[in-house]
């Protein structure tokens, strides 16, 4: 059977052989057509910021699970703060699939946070989701946001610098390099982000992240050994590996500060993430928190 293709205009050939040849040249798709689909929603899409990855599905459903079944909703919605939001994909769709949230983000990048407020006004959620351009938990350091959130998540860079060199030239020459370089091996931001959740965590809050492929099990081990949480479960892909983990914040742990609890040793780190068995749990399940 012949498929009878419809008839272009030159000028439509000519806009089909430059979409072409950027493809050719390495530019995903997704920048390409300007648009990604995440959690079924589908989002406008731009070098502002890292396209959105299946992966990070895990996260946003375990985060789903968590606001639309385990927390109880409180009136004014569940404050909920997406770091490292990028084109918003996570704080947009939690936005929209669970309505009891009310969503902050935050990113480095004022690129990535107007890519994130084109998003949040074409999905609908803009009256429900606010953005801030700044360092982590920098736009919330005052004393409103203490023990503020009922959930906070993120999805930081985590990549090693070292292994750069080893990926995709797709996503090194097209994808912002502040969305993936997580500093000395891959772990500067999510070690920030342990030591300083607590402060902004309401007690009985959920803390929620994504680890790169390897990072999982040293990462909840370290939560697992803070005693202000509880509830450490972790969410591993289809090849076994953890790729999202929570834990509940159970409060403040006489003589149990942040830094005596999240900060180790250089040579700690080393050993815990790079583990070889660290990135499998073949038995870990997706919630049952
Ligand atoms: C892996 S991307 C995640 C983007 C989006 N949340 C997602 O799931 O696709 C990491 C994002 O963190 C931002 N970022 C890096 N360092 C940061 C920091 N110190 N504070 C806030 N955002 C940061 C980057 O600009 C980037 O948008």
């Amino acid at each position: 059977m012949t498929l009878d293709l419809p008839v272009l205009a030159a000028e439509s050939r000519q806009k089909l052989g430059e979409l072409l040849r950027l493809r050719e040249d390495g530019v995903p798709l997704a920048y390409i057509t300007g648009r990604q689909e995440f959690m079924s929603l589908e989002y406008a899409c731009s070098s502002q910021a890292l396209i959105p990855r299946k992966e990070t599905e895990i996260l946003g459903n375990a985060v789903c699970d968590l606001l639309n079944r385990a927390i109880p909703p409180v009136e004014g919605g569940l404050q909920v703060l997406d770091l490292c939001t990028g084109s918003g994909n996570l704080a947009c769709a939690i936005a929209v699939h669970c309505p009891v949230s009310v969503v902050f983000g935050v990113d480095i990048s004022q690129e990535a946070i107007d890519l994130a407020a084109v998003n949040a006004k074409q999905l609908g959620c803009a009256d429900r989701v606010r953005f801030s351009c700044g360092d982590l938990f920098e736009p919330f350091d005052s004393k409103g946001f203490h023990h503020f959130f009922a959930l906070i998540m993120c999805n930081p860079p985590y990549i090693d610098p070292s292994k750069l060199s080893s990926m995709s030239p797709e996503i090194i020459a097209h994808e912002p390099r502040l969305a993936f370089d997580g500093g000395p091996l891959g772990v500067r931001v999510l070690l920030r982000l342990l030591h300083e959740a607590p402060r902004f965590l309401k007690p009985g809050g959920w803390l929620a992240f994504e680890v790169g492929l390897g990072q999982g099990n040293g990462m909840m081990r370290r939560l697992s050994r803070d005693a202000r949480f509880a509830k450490v479960n972790g969410f591993p892909d289809e090849a076994g590996n953890v790729r999202a983990i929570v834990g509940q914040f159970r409060g403040d742990v006489p003589g149990t500060s942040s830094g005596e609890a999240a900060v180790d040793s250089e040579a700690e780190k080393k050993t815990v993430l790079t583990d070889p068995k660290s990135s499998r749990v073949g038995q870990a399940k997706p919630s049952n928190v």
